[in-house]
Parts: C-alpha cells; sequence; structure tokens
C-alpha cells in the first residue's frame, strides 16, 4: 500500500462535533442502507451516538456494525465494549443480533476466533466506515505502540497508558492485561475512515500521527496510507485553542 495523502482534517466547535460526526455516518447509511458500520467505545463517540440517535431520519434497519475491539475475557459483562455499544447505541437504534459482528472475547479458541471475526468481516464486504478514537499514546482500536500496519485481527497486550486511562470504566476491578483489537491492516481495508479526535490533551498525539513518521511508534500514523481518510477533531485536539 502506498502513501496517498494526508488525510483531510474538519475542525469544528466542541458543540458540533457530536452532530458532524453523526451527519458523516448519516450520509453513509443514505447511499448504503446496509453499510458496514465499525464502531468503536470510549468518551470521544459518546455525542455521536447521541447526535446519531436523536435523528429522526436515519433508517437503521438494514446497517451492519463490526465493533472495532474488546477486552479480552470480558464476555457480556457490563464492562464488556459489546455491553457499553448495546448501551449507547445498538439497542436505541434497534440493531438485530445477525447484523452484528461482536468481537470474541473468550480466551479459548481466541485465535480462531479472530481469524473467524477478519473472514466475517470480509465476507460483508469490509467496513463502509469505519470510525475511530485516538488513544493518548497514539493507539488506534487496541493497536499499541509496536502493532504492525499490516496487522489482522488479534489478541494484544494493553500498555500500562491506556489500562490507566480505562481504570475509571473497571471501578476497582483489575483493568485487564489484553485487548482484543481489529488490526491495522483490517482497518486499512475499510473504504472509508472516520478519525474522531476531541479535546487539548489529544493534541500533541494528534500532530504526532498526522506529521509524524509512519510507523508503529504512533499507530495512528498508518491511516496516511489510506486514501479515504477524515480527521475530525473540535478546536482543542487540533491546537486552535
Ligand atoms: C475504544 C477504542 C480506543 C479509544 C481510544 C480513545 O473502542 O478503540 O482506541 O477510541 O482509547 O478513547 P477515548 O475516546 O475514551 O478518549
Amino acid at each position: 500500500m502506498m502513501t496517498l495523502s494526508t488525510p483531510t482534517v474538519q475542525v469544528v466547535a466542541p458543540e458540533t462535533f457530536g452532530a458532524t460526526a453523526a451527519e458523516h455516518i448519516a450520509a453513509t447509511l443514505r447511499v448504503k442502507p446496509d453499510a458496514v458500520l465499525g464502531l468503536p467505545t470510549g468518551n470521544t463517540p459518546v455525542p455521536v451516538y447521541a447526535a446519531l440517535l436523536a435523528r429522526r431520519d436515519v433508517n437503521f434497519s438494514r446497517a451492519r456494525v463490526a465493533m472495532l475491539d474488546e477486552y479480552l475475557g470480558a464476555g457480556d459483562r457490563p464492562i464488556s465494549f459489546y455491553q457499553w455499544l448495546r448501551s449507547h447505541f445498538l439497542a436505541a437504534a434497534a440493531i438485530a443480533p445477525e447484523r452484528i459482528l461482536r468481537m470474541p472475547s473468550d480466551p479459548e479458541g481466541i485465535v480462531a476466533a479472530c481469524a473467524a471475526y477478519d473472514r466475517q468481516l470480509e465476507q460483508w464486504g469490509g467496513c463502509d466506515l469505519q470510525l475511530l478514537g485516538l488513544g493518548l499514546n497514539g493507539h488506534i482500536g487496541f493497536n499499541e505502540p509496536s502493532s504492525p500496519g499490516d496487522s489482522a485481527t488479534r489478541v494484544v497486550p494493553l500498555s500500562a497508558s491506556t489500562r490507566d486511562a480505562n481504570e475509571e470504566y473497571w471501578q476497582g476491578e483489575e483493568v485487564p492485561e489484553f485487548g482484543v483489537t481489529t488490526g491495522i491492516g483490517v482497518i486499512l481495508r475499510a473504504k472509508r475512515i472516520i478519525l474522531l479526535v476531541n479535546g487539548a490533551r489529544k493534541a500533541a498525539t494528534l500532530r504526532q500521527a498526522l506529521d509524524g513518521p509512519i510507523g508503529p511508534d504512533c499507530p495512528a500514523s498508518f491511516l496516511r496510507r489510506h486514501r479515504d481518510v477524515l480527521v475530525l477533531a473540535d478546536r482543542a485536539a487540533a491546537g486552535q485553542e
């Protein structure tokens, strides 16, 4: 894969961040009602899912969803990314179970289950739109620094900074040591990618992703190898405040 272009960066006011991203998703579903949406969890997409669900003009009845990542061993527990996504989007949008590609999390048979995830996604034709958040250390999904740019979906050890960042969700429980993530190679096969970035604390990471060397030190930098990436940043993340 060649480096084709610098991503387009759309800078918005923080109060329009969610609605702007929601419009991109709505546009994808208007053109292709059974589009495959690759969806992340986390703080960043909260206003995006809220804005999307608040719209009356989006038809989710044929939309398909591929989860981006999960904690290893999370199963159906309330703390799982699956339950997070259910409560923030899937349930309200009434996405039927057969239209949800869950990230496997059972440690038993996880290698085969990750390969099956990639096969199913390929059978669906890949993601039409992959939404991503940006980790403080440059991760996308759970692709931590040192992840190869052609990686498949797999189990990965979580970095100390990611485990710290996720501590608040685990309410006293120990944050798992491993995650399961869509590989960077798989992410790069999406037809379109939107990287969502908000808040001043992500500004330096975003700058590194956009202007630093392309490589495993900053996994988000690999997005510059894709020809249709939109970075949707609020002013603080874009360094304009
Ligand atoms: C979550 C995910 C992570 C987050 C990233 C940013 O499914 O894939 O890569 O997108 O850690 O997290 P927030 O949005 O909480 O700052």
